[in-house]
Protein backbone atom coordinates (compact mmCIF):
# COMPACT_ATOMS: atom_id res chain seq x y z
CA UNK A 1 0.00 0.00 0.00
CA UNK A 2 1.40 3.56 -0.72
CA UNK A 3 2.33 5.79 1.92
CA UNK A 4 -0.12 8.00 0.26
CA UNK A 5 -3.24 5.80 1.04
CA UNK A 6 -1.92 4.79 4.56
CA UNK A 7 -2.09 8.54 5.06
CA UNK A 8 -5.72 8.65 3.62
CA UNK A 9 -6.66 5.99 6.02
CA UNK A 10 -5.32 7.18 8.93
CA UNK A 11 -7.07 10.54 8.61
CA UNK A 12 -10.27 8.35 8.22
CA UNK A 13 -10.08 6.24 10.96
CA UNK A 14 -9.50 9.40 13.05
CA UNK A 15 -12.44 10.92 12.02
CA UNK A 16 -14.38 8.12 11.91
CA UNK A 17 -13.00 7.56 15.52
CA UNK A 18 -14.04 11.34 16.92
CA UNK A 19 -17.13 10.97 15.55
CA UNK A 20 -18.23 7.59 17.75
CA UNK A 21 -16.67 8.80 20.22
CA UNK A 22 -14.26 6.05 20.72
CA UNK A 23 -10.63 5.99 21.76
CA UNK A 24 -8.10 4.31 19.60
CA UNK A 25 -4.66 3.24 21.35
CA UNK A 26 -1.61 3.97 19.38
CA UNK A 27 -0.33 -0.21 19.14
CA UNK A 28 -4.52 -0.41 17.73
CA UNK A 29 -4.32 2.53 15.48
CA UNK A 30 -1.00 0.79 13.76
CA UNK A 31 -2.72 -2.15 13.46
CA UNK A 32 -5.49 -0.28 11.93
CA UNK A 33 -3.92 1.77 9.52
CA UNK A 34 -3.09 -1.13 7.74
CA UNK A 35 -6.16 -2.96 7.07
CA UNK A 36 -8.54 -2.24 4.37
CA UNK A 37 -11.24 -3.30 6.61
CA UNK A 38 -10.67 -1.15 9.35
CA UNK A 39 -14.09 0.09 8.79
CA UNK A 40 -16.33 -2.75 9.58
CA UNK A 41 -13.42 -3.98 12.09
CA UNK A 42 -14.65 -0.86 14.69
CA UNK A 43 -18.25 -1.48 13.46
CA UNK A 44 -18.59 -4.85 14.80
CA UNK A 45 -16.70 -3.52 18.08
CA UNK A 46 -18.88 -0.83 18.82
CA UNK A 47 -21.74 -2.78 18.20
CA UNK A 48 -20.23 -5.08 20.92
CA UNK A 49 -20.17 -1.70 22.94
CA UNK A 50 -16.16 -1.09 23.17
CA UNK A 51 -15.15 1.98 23.64
CA UNK A 52 -11.37 1.74 23.81
CA UNK A 53 -9.87 0.00 21.30
CA UNK A 54 -6.73 -1.93 22.22
CA UNK A 55 -3.98 -3.57 20.16
CA UNK A 56 -5.42 -6.72 22.38
CA UNK A 57 -8.71 -6.71 21.30
CA UNK A 58 -8.05 -6.97 18.06
CA UNK A 59 -5.59 -9.29 17.55
CA UNK A 60 -3.78 -10.35 20.60
CA UNK A 61 -5.73 -12.46 23.60
CA UNK A 62 -8.82 -11.77 23.63
CA UNK A 63 -9.86 -14.11 20.42
CA UNK A 64 -13.65 -13.74 20.65
CA UNK A 65 -16.01 -11.68 22.31
CA UNK A 66 -19.59 -12.96 22.84
CA UNK A 67 -22.55 -11.01 23.57
CA UNK A 68 -24.79 -12.80 25.18
CA UNK A 69 -27.39 -10.10 25.96
CA UNK A 70 -27.27 -9.68 22.16
CA UNK A 71 -26.71 -13.14 20.65
CA UNK A 72 -29.48 -13.84 18.55
CA UNK A 73 -29.05 -17.57 18.92
CA UNK A 74 -29.92 -17.74 22.37
CA UNK A 75 -32.12 -20.57 23.29
CA UNK A 76 -33.02 -22.71 25.80
CA UNK A 77 -30.92 -25.52 26.29
CA UNK A 78 -32.19 -29.29 26.03
CA UNK A 79 -29.64 -32.01 27.08
CA UNK A 80 -26.66 -29.81 27.61
CA UNK A 81 -23.70 -31.98 29.16
CA UNK A 82 -20.27 -30.56 30.27
CA UNK A 83 -17.48 -32.59 30.20
CA UNK A 84 -16.15 -30.95 32.69
CA UNK A 85 -18.64 -33.08 34.79
CA UNK A 86 -16.49 -36.15 34.55
CA UNK A 87 -12.70 -34.55 34.88
CA UNK A 88 -11.82 -34.92 38.29
CA UNK A 89 -10.97 -31.39 39.60
CA UNK A 90 -6.35 -31.24 40.68
CA UNK A 91 -6.05 -28.71 43.21
CA UNK A 92 -4.17 -27.67 46.31
CA UNK A 93 -4.97 -24.62 48.58
CA UNK A 94 -1.86 -23.54 49.26
CA UNK A 95 -2.67 -22.59 53.32
CA UNK A 96 0.84 -21.52 54.35
CA UNK A 97 0.35 -18.44 51.64
CA UNK A 98 -2.58 -17.76 53.16
CA UNK A 99 -3.38 -15.71 56.20
CA UNK A 100 -6.98 -17.06 56.91
CA UNK A 101 -6.04 -19.00 60.74
CA UNK A 102 -2.02 -17.33 60.59
CA UNK A 103 -3.17 -13.75 61.84
CA UNK A 104 -1.03 -12.95 64.74
CA UNK A 105 -0.25 -9.50 64.83
CA UNK A 106 -0.84 -7.26 67.95
CA UNK A 107 0.45 -4.33 65.91
CA UNK A 108 3.27 -3.07 67.97
CA UNK A 109 6.38 -1.52 67.03
CA UNK A 110 7.84 -4.71 67.11
CA UNK A 111 5.36 -6.34 64.94
CA UNK A 112 6.00 -3.58 62.38
CA UNK A 113 9.86 -3.71 61.96
CA UNK A 114 9.67 -7.60 62.01
CA UNK A 115 7.49 -7.11 59.28
CA UNK A 116 10.21 -4.54 57.11
CA UNK A 117 12.89 -7.04 58.29
CA UNK A 118 10.91 -10.53 56.81
CA UNK A 119 9.72 -8.35 53.62
CA UNK A 120 13.69 -7.04 53.60
CA UNK A 121 14.98 -10.82 53.62
CA UNK A 122 12.29 -12.63 51.15
CA UNK A 123 12.87 -10.56 48.63
CA UNK A 124 17.18 -10.36 48.91
CA UNK A 125 16.81 -14.00 48.49
CA UNK A 126 15.09 -13.50 45.07
CA UNK A 127 17.68 -10.63 44.64
CA UNK A 128 20.43 -12.98 45.35
CA UNK A 129 19.21 -15.32 42.71
CA UNK A 130 20.90 -13.36 40.10
CA UNK A 131 24.03 -14.96 39.13
CA UNK A 132 25.51 -11.27 38.09
CA UNK A 133 25.32 -9.64 41.44
CA UNK A 134 27.85 -10.17 44.43
CA UNK A 135 26.33 -7.71 47.19
CA UNK A 136 28.21 -6.44 49.85
CA UNK A 137 26.36 -5.30 53.25
CA UNK A 138 26.09 -1.45 53.19
CA UNK A 139 28.61 -1.25 56.74
CA UNK A 140 31.10 -3.02 54.49
CA UNK A 141 30.87 -0.31 51.91
CA UNK A 142 33.65 1.81 54.31
CA UNK A 143 36.33 -0.88 53.08
CA UNK A 144 35.80 -0.10 49.45
CA UNK A 145 38.18 1.83 47.28
CA UNK A 146 36.71 4.99 46.21
CA UNK A 147 35.80 4.86 41.88
CA UNK A 148 35.32 0.98 42.53
CA UNK A 149 32.23 -1.05 41.63
CA UNK A 150 29.67 -2.05 43.87
CA UNK A 151 26.59 -4.23 44.48
CA UNK A 152 24.20 -3.52 47.62
CA UNK A 153 20.45 -4.89 48.11
CA UNK A 154 18.20 -2.28 50.30
CA UNK A 155 15.09 -1.39 50.83
CA UNK A 156 13.94 2.45 49.46
CA UNK A 157 13.36 4.82 52.84
CA UNK A 158 13.15 7.70 51.30
CA UNK A 159 13.05 8.80 47.16
CA UNK A 160 13.47 13.08 46.42
CA UNK A 161 14.96 14.91 43.44
CA UNK A 162 18.40 16.85 44.11
CA UNK A 163 18.87 20.33 43.18
CA UNK A 164 20.43 19.28 39.96
CA UNK A 165 17.70 16.79 39.38
CA UNK A 166 19.33 13.83 39.91
CA UNK A 167 17.02 10.96 41.61
CA UNK A 168 18.50 10.28 45.27
CA UNK A 169 17.26 7.32 47.32
CA UNK A 170 17.97 6.60 50.52
CA UNK A 171 18.82 2.51 51.11
CA UNK A 172 18.89 0.48 54.06
CA UNK A 173 19.77 -3.17 54.88
CA UNK A 174 19.29 -4.66 58.04
CA UNK A 175 21.78 -2.95 59.48
CA UNK A 176 23.12 0.08 57.09
CA UNK A 177 21.93 2.94 55.55
CA UNK A 178 23.37 4.33 52.67
CA UNK A 179 22.51 7.28 49.60
CA UNK A 180 22.59 6.41 46.15
CA UNK A 181 21.56 8.67 43.26
CA UNK A 182 20.15 7.77 39.91
CA UNK A 183 22.07 10.37 37.34
CA UNK A 184 19.34 12.35 35.16
CA UNK A 185 21.05 11.72 32.47
CA UNK A 186 21.01 8.13 32.53
CA UNK A 187 18.66 6.72 29.93
CA UNK A 188 18.31 3.52 30.72
CA UNK A 189 17.32 4.13 34.31
CA UNK A 190 14.22 6.37 33.22
CA UNK A 191 11.87 3.95 33.61
CA UNK A 192 13.03 2.91 37.17
CA UNK A 193 13.31 6.33 38.33
CA UNK A 194 9.42 6.96 37.79
CA UNK A 195 8.18 3.59 39.25
CA UNK A 196 10.68 3.57 42.12
CA UNK A 197 8.70 3.72 45.38
CA UNK A 198 9.49 3.77 48.99
CA UNK A 199 9.93 0.58 50.86
CA UNK A 200 10.97 -0.97 47.25
CA UNK A 201 13.41 -3.52 47.92
CA UNK A 202 16.21 -3.66 44.92
CA UNK A 203 19.23 -4.09 43.59
CA UNK A 204 22.24 -2.14 42.89
CA UNK A 205 25.50 -1.98 40.79
CA UNK A 206 26.78 1.11 41.81
CA UNK A 207 29.96 3.09 41.62
CA UNK A 208 31.26 4.19 44.98
CA UNK A 209 32.06 7.86 45.04
CA UNK A 210 31.93 8.81 48.96
CA UNK A 211 32.07 6.59 52.15
CA UNK A 212 28.25 7.19 52.02
CA UNK A 213 27.69 8.08 48.42
CA UNK A 214 26.79 5.29 45.95
CA UNK A 215 26.18 6.33 41.68
CA UNK A 216 24.00 3.90 40.57
CA UNK A 217 24.76 2.30 37.45
CA UNK A 218 22.09 -0.49 37.07
CA UNK A 219 19.17 -1.44 39.30
CA UNK A 220 16.92 -4.48 39.51
CA UNK A 221 14.18 -5.38 41.16
CA UNK A 222 13.40 -8.72 42.27
CA UNK A 223 11.04 -9.55 39.41
CA UNK A 224 9.98 -12.90 37.72
CA UNK A 225 12.43 -14.79 35.41
CA UNK A 226 11.39 -15.13 31.80
CA UNK A 227 9.39 -17.96 31.31
CA UNK A 228 6.90 -19.95 28.97
CA UNK A 229 3.70 -19.71 30.00
CA UNK A 230 2.44 -23.01 30.73
CA UNK A 231 -0.39 -25.03 29.45
CA UNK A 232 -2.10 -28.33 30.13
CA UNK A 233 -3.04 -31.44 28.92
CA UNK A 234 -6.83 -31.53 30.16
CA UNK A 235 -8.98 -29.24 27.97
CA UNK A 236 -10.32 -27.73 30.87
CA UNK A 237 -10.99 -23.73 31.64
CA UNK A 238 -11.12 -21.40 34.37
CA UNK A 239 -13.95 -19.00 34.44
CA UNK A 240 -13.46 -15.77 36.97
CA UNK A 241 -15.91 -13.36 38.35
CA UNK A 242 -15.85 -10.39 41.22
CA UNK A 243 -16.91 -7.16 42.33
CA UNK A 244 -20.93 -8.22 42.37
CA UNK A 245 -21.48 -6.05 45.69
CA UNK A 246 -24.85 -7.56 46.29
CA UNK A 247 -27.12 -5.46 48.18
CA UNK A 248 -26.08 -2.53 46.48
CA UNK A 249 -28.71 -0.47 44.58
CA UNK A 250 -26.47 -0.85 41.45
CA UNK A 251 -26.04 -4.31 41.65
CA UNK A 252 -26.87 -5.31 38.51
CA UNK A 253 -29.58 -8.51 39.31
CA UNK A 254 -30.65 -8.96 35.72
CA UNK A 255 -27.14 -9.31 33.72
CA UNK A 256 -25.90 -11.55 37.21
CA UNK A 257 -28.90 -13.96 36.45
CA UNK A 258 -28.34 -14.90 33.37
CA UNK A 259 -24.27 -14.93 34.16
CA UNK A 260 -26.27 -17.95 36.32
CA UNK A 261 -28.42 -19.47 33.59
CA UNK A 262 -25.55 -19.47 31.39
CA UNK A 263 -23.19 -21.34 33.56
CA UNK A 264 -25.51 -23.87 33.72
CA UNK A 265 -26.39 -24.28 30.63
CA UNK A 266 -29.33 -22.95 29.92
CA UNK A 267 -28.94 -20.42 27.33
CA UNK A 268 -26.19 -19.32 24.83
CA UNK A 269 -25.20 -20.87 21.60
CA UNK A 270 -23.43 -24.24 20.58
CA UNK A 271 -20.13 -22.17 20.29
CA UNK A 272 -20.84 -20.90 23.58
CA UNK A 273 -22.18 -24.19 25.52
CA UNK A 274 -18.63 -25.92 24.07
CA UNK A 275 -16.83 -23.12 26.47
CA UNK A 276 -18.97 -23.38 29.22
CA UNK A 277 -18.73 -27.38 29.19
CA UNK A 278 -15.20 -27.54 30.32
CA UNK A 279 -15.57 -24.68 33.03
CA UNK A 280 -13.92 -26.46 35.72
CA UNK A 281 -13.04 -23.92 38.48
CA UNK A 282 -14.70 -20.74 39.24
CA UNK A 283 -12.56 -17.49 40.59
CA UNK A 284 -14.31 -14.90 42.82
CA UNK A 285 -12.17 -12.08 43.53
CA UNK A 286 -14.33 -10.55 46.38
CA UNK A 287 -16.49 -7.47 47.02
CA UNK A 288 -19.22 -10.06 46.92
CA UNK A 289 -21.62 -8.19 48.80
CA UNK A 290 -21.79 -4.15 49.17
CA UNK A 291 -21.78 -4.23 52.89
CA UNK A 292 -22.61 -1.68 55.58
CA UNK A 293 -21.10 1.57 56.64
CA UNK A 294 -17.96 0.87 54.11
CA UNK A 295 -18.18 4.97 53.14
CA UNK A 296 -20.15 7.64 54.29
CA UNK A 297 -23.85 7.85 52.87
CA UNK A 298 -23.42 4.06 52.00
CA UNK A 299 -26.78 3.18 53.90
CA UNK A 300 -28.83 5.48 51.17
CA UNK A 301 -27.47 3.34 48.10
CA UNK A 302 -28.40 0.05 49.46
CA UNK A 303 -31.07 -2.28 48.40
CA UNK A 304 -30.75 -5.09 50.69
CA UNK A 305 -29.58 -2.65 54.46
CA UNK A 306 -28.68 -5.56 56.58
CA UNK A 307 -24.73 -7.47 55.88
CA UNK A 308 -26.55 -11.29 56.59
CA UNK A 309 -29.55 -10.99 54.27
CA UNK A 310 -26.70 -9.41 51.64
CA UNK A 311 -25.07 -12.81 52.90
CA UNK A 312 -27.87 -14.47 52.47
CA UNK A 313 -28.85 -13.52 48.95
CA UNK A 314 -25.25 -13.73 47.86
CA UNK A 315 -25.33 -17.78 48.98
CA UNK A 316 -28.35 -18.05 46.87
CA UNK A 317 -26.77 -16.92 44.04
CA UNK A 318 -24.05 -18.88 44.25
CA UNK A 319 -25.24 -22.34 45.43
CA UNK A 320 -27.17 -21.79 42.16
CA UNK A 321 -23.16 -22.57 40.54
CA UNK A 322 -23.39 -26.72 39.37
CA UNK A 323 -21.84 -28.41 41.59
CA UNK A 324 -18.88 -30.00 39.73
CA UNK A 325 -17.22 -26.67 39.59
CA UNK A 326 -14.67 -25.89 42.09
CA UNK A 327 -15.21 -22.29 43.54
CA UNK A 328 -12.61 -20.33 45.32
CA UNK A 329 -14.01 -17.46 47.04
CA UNK A 330 -12.18 -14.36 48.62
CA UNK A 331 -13.06 -10.91 50.33
CA UNK A 332 -12.78 -7.58 49.05
CA UNK A 333 -13.20 -4.64 51.19
CA UNK A 334 -16.97 -4.57 51.13
CA UNK A 335 -16.72 -7.84 52.71
CA UNK A 336 -17.38 -8.81 56.40
CA UNK A 337 -13.67 -9.28 57.11
CA UNK A 338 -10.90 -6.19 58.42
CA UNK A 339 -10.25 -3.79 55.38
CA UNK A 340 -6.82 -3.95 55.83
CA UNK A 341 -4.38 -6.45 53.83
CA UNK A 342 -3.96 -9.18 53.98
CA UNK A 343 -7.45 -10.12 54.73
CA UNK A 344 -9.01 -13.61 55.97
CA UNK A 345 -11.66 -15.81 54.47
CA UNK A 346 -14.91 -14.50 54.89
CA UNK A 347 -16.57 -16.14 58.25
CA UNK A 348 -18.58 -19.05 57.85
CA UNK A 349 -20.95 -18.10 59.98
CA UNK A 350 -21.12 -15.24 57.63
CA UNK A 351 -22.04 -17.90 54.93
CA UNK A 352 -23.05 -21.38 56.27
CA UNK A 353 -24.75 -22.82 53.46
CA UNK A 354 -21.96 -22.23 51.26
CA UNK A 355 -19.21 -23.29 54.02
CA UNK A 356 -20.64 -26.55 54.29
CA UNK A 357 -20.27 -27.50 50.16
CA UNK A 358 -17.02 -29.66 49.50
CA UNK A 359 -16.80 -27.60 46.12
CA UNK A 360 -17.08 -24.15 47.77
CA UNK A 361 -13.83 -22.89 49.39
CA UNK A 362 -13.81 -19.99 51.48
CA UNK A 363 -10.39 -18.10 51.22
CA UNK A 364 -8.23 -15.18 52.31
CA UNK A 365 -7.17 -12.04 50.02
CA UNK A 366 -4.27 -12.49 48.81
CA UNK A 367 -4.16 -16.50 48.54
CA UNK A 368 -2.73 -19.03 46.30
CA UNK A 369 -3.86 -22.04 44.74
CA UNK A 370 -2.26 -24.70 42.72
CA UNK A 371 -4.85 -25.10 39.81
CA UNK A 372 -4.05 -28.09 37.84
CA UNK A 373 -0.56 -27.75 38.26
CA UNK A 374 -0.40 -24.34 37.89
CA UNK A 375 0.18 -21.66 40.67
CA UNK A 376 -2.85 -19.30 40.95
CA UNK A 377 -2.51 -16.11 42.78
CA UNK A 378 -6.02 -14.68 43.71
CA UNK A 379 -5.82 -11.13 44.90
CA UNK A 380 -8.60 -8.49 45.52
CA UNK A 381 -5.73 -5.46 44.39
CA UNK A 382 -7.12 -2.89 46.99
CA UNK A 383 -3.14 -2.34 47.04
CA UNK A 384 -3.39 -1.15 43.50
CA UNK A 385 -5.13 1.98 44.16
CA UNK A 386 -2.17 3.03 45.79
CA UNK A 387 -0.08 2.38 42.68
CA UNK A 388 -1.81 4.25 40.55
CA UNK A 389 -1.74 7.21 42.71
CA UNK A 390 2.46 7.09 43.06
CA UNK A 391 3.21 6.05 39.15
CA UNK A 392 2.63 7.84 36.37
CA UNK A 393 1.38 6.95 33.62
CA UNK A 394 -0.97 3.98 34.82
CA UNK A 395 -4.39 3.76 33.58
CA UNK A 396 -7.12 2.65 35.30
CA UNK A 397 -8.67 1.60 32.02
CA UNK A 398 -5.75 -1.01 32.03
CA UNK A 399 -5.33 -3.00 35.16
CA UNK A 400 -3.00 -5.30 33.96
CA UNK A 401 -0.04 -3.19 33.58
CA UNK A 402 -0.77 -1.94 37.38
CA UNK A 403 -0.24 -5.57 38.32
CA UNK A 404 2.59 -6.44 35.75
CA UNK A 405 4.38 -3.14 38.06
CA UNK A 406 3.66 -5.71 41.51
CA UNK A 407 4.82 -9.03 39.82
CA UNK A 408 8.08 -6.99 38.91
CA UNK A 409 8.41 -5.88 42.04
CA UNK A 410 7.51 -9.55 43.71
CA UNK A 411 4.98 -7.74 46.25
CA UNK A 412 1.38 -7.15 46.29
CA UNK A 413 1.80 -4.22 48.88
CA UNK A 414 5.05 -2.21 47.76
CA UNK A 415 4.41 0.79 49.42
CA UNK A 416 3.04 1.17 53.37
CA UNK A 417 1.27 4.05 54.76
CA UNK A 418 -0.23 5.26 51.95
CA UNK A 419 -4.12 4.77 51.36
CA UNK A 420 -4.77 0.85 51.75
CA UNK A 421 -3.86 -0.33 55.39
CA UNK A 422 -2.20 -3.34 56.46
CA UNK A 423 -1.73 -5.48 59.51
CA UNK A 424 2.21 -6.25 60.02
CA UNK A 425 1.76 -9.99 60.47
CA UNK A 426 4.55 -11.96 61.67
CA UNK A 427 5.12 -13.29 58.58
CA UNK A 428 4.86 -11.32 55.19
CA UNK A 429 2.11 -12.66 53.14
CA UNK A 430 1.93 -9.62 50.29
CA UNK A 431 5.33 -10.53 49.05
CA UNK A 432 4.83 -12.74 45.84
CA UNK A 433 7.33 -15.41 47.27
CA UNK A 434 5.80 -17.74 44.13
CA UNK A 435 6.32 -17.85 40.88
CA UNK A 436 2.62 -17.02 39.45
CA UNK A 437 1.47 -18.80 36.08
CA UNK A 438 -1.50 -17.23 36.32
CA UNK A 439 -3.26 -13.91 38.68
CA UNK A 440 -6.53 -13.08 39.03
CA UNK A 441 -7.69 -9.92 40.29
CA UNK A 442 -10.54 -7.73 40.63
CA UNK A 443 -11.30 -4.48 42.45
CA UNK A 444 -11.07 -1.99 40.01
CA UNK A 445 -14.19 -3.20 38.09
CA UNK A 446 -12.95 -2.73 34.93
CA UNK A 447 -11.40 -5.80 32.76
CA UNK A 448 -8.00 -6.24 31.66
CA UNK A 449 -5.56 -9.28 30.45
CA UNK A 450 -1.97 -9.23 29.99
CA UNK A 451 1.00 -11.29 30.20
CA UNK A 452 4.45 -11.03 32.08
CA UNK A 453 7.15 -13.10 31.60
CA UNK A 454 4.92 -16.12 31.49
CA UNK A 455 2.75 -15.24 33.78
CA UNK A 456 -1.21 -14.90 32.74
CA UNK A 457 -2.99 -11.81 34.53
CA UNK A 458 -6.22 -11.46 34.60
CA UNK A 459 -8.32 -8.68 35.75
CA UNK A 460 -12.02 -8.85 36.74
CA UNK A 461 -14.48 -6.94 36.16
CA UNK A 462 -17.94 -5.98 38.15
CA UNK A 463 -22.01 -7.00 38.44
CA UNK A 464 -21.93 -3.22 39.99
CA UNK A 465 -23.27 -0.06 37.61
CA UNK A 466 -21.28 3.07 37.72
CA UNK A 467 -21.48 4.59 41.30
CA UNK A 468 -21.64 8.69 41.61
CA UNK A 469 -18.20 8.18 42.91
CA UNK A 470 -17.08 6.88 39.65
CA UNK A 471 -18.36 9.36 37.96
CA UNK A 472 -16.86 12.10 39.65
CA UNK A 473 -13.58 10.62 39.25
CA UNK A 474 -14.21 9.98 35.31
CA UNK A 475 -13.58 6.20 36.10
CA UNK A 476 -16.07 3.58 33.21
CA UNK A 477 -16.56 0.26 34.73
CA UNK A 478 -17.14 -2.74 32.61
CA UNK A 479 -20.02 -4.61 34.05
CA UNK A 480 -20.79 -8.00 33.43
CA UNK A 481 -17.82 -9.42 31.99
CA UNK A 482 -16.79 -13.38 32.48
CA UNK A 483 -13.45 -14.23 30.81
CA UNK A 484 -12.60 -17.74 30.48
CA UNK A 485 -9.19 -19.18 30.84
CA UNK A 486 -8.68 -21.85 28.48
CA UNK A 487 -5.93 -23.83 30.96
CA UNK A 488 -4.79 -26.18 27.13
CA UNK A 489 -4.73 -23.40 25.06
CA UNK A 490 -3.94 -20.83 27.07
CA UNK A 491 -6.34 -18.64 25.33
CA UNK A 492 -9.11 -16.56 27.15
CA UNK A 493 -12.34 -16.06 25.54
CA UNK A 494 -14.74 -12.92 27.22
CA UNK A 495 -18.23 -12.85 27.52
CA UNK A 496 -20.52 -10.39 27.79
CA UNK A 497 -23.81 -10.37 29.71
CA UNK A 498 -24.06 -6.77 30.04
CA UNK A 499 -24.83 -3.85 27.37
CA UNK A 500 -22.02 -1.72 28.67
CA UNK A 501 -24.34 1.31 29.08
CA UNK A 502 -26.60 2.87 31.19
FE1 LIG B 1 -15.59 -3.41 44.19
Amino acid sequence: MSLMKEETRKKEIVEFASTKGIIIQKDAFSILSKKPDWKETLERLIKEKESIISRQLLEGMVKSKISVIESKAMTKSNGFSAPAKSEKASFRIMKELDVTGQSYSEGTVQDFLNFFQQKFKALSKILKQRHTLKPKPIKRLKYVALKSNVDVIGMVRRKWITKNNHTAIELEDLEEKTIAVIPKDKRELEKARDTLMPDDVIAIKATKVSNDLLIVNELFWADLPQRKRKTIEKDIAIASISDMHIGSKLFLEQSFKKFLDWINGRIGTTEEKEEIGKIKYLIINGDNVDGIGIYPKQFDELNIKDIREQYEEFSDYILQIPEYIEIFIIPGQHDAVRWADPQPAIPEKMVPRLAEKKNIHLLGSPTWVEIEGLKTLIYHGSSMHDLFSSIAGLDYAKPQNAMIELLKKRDLMPAYGLRQPYVPEKKDFMVISEEPDLVFIGDLHHSGYGTYRGTLIVNNSTWQDRTEYQVKLGHVPTPGIVPIVNLHTGRIKEMQFQKGER
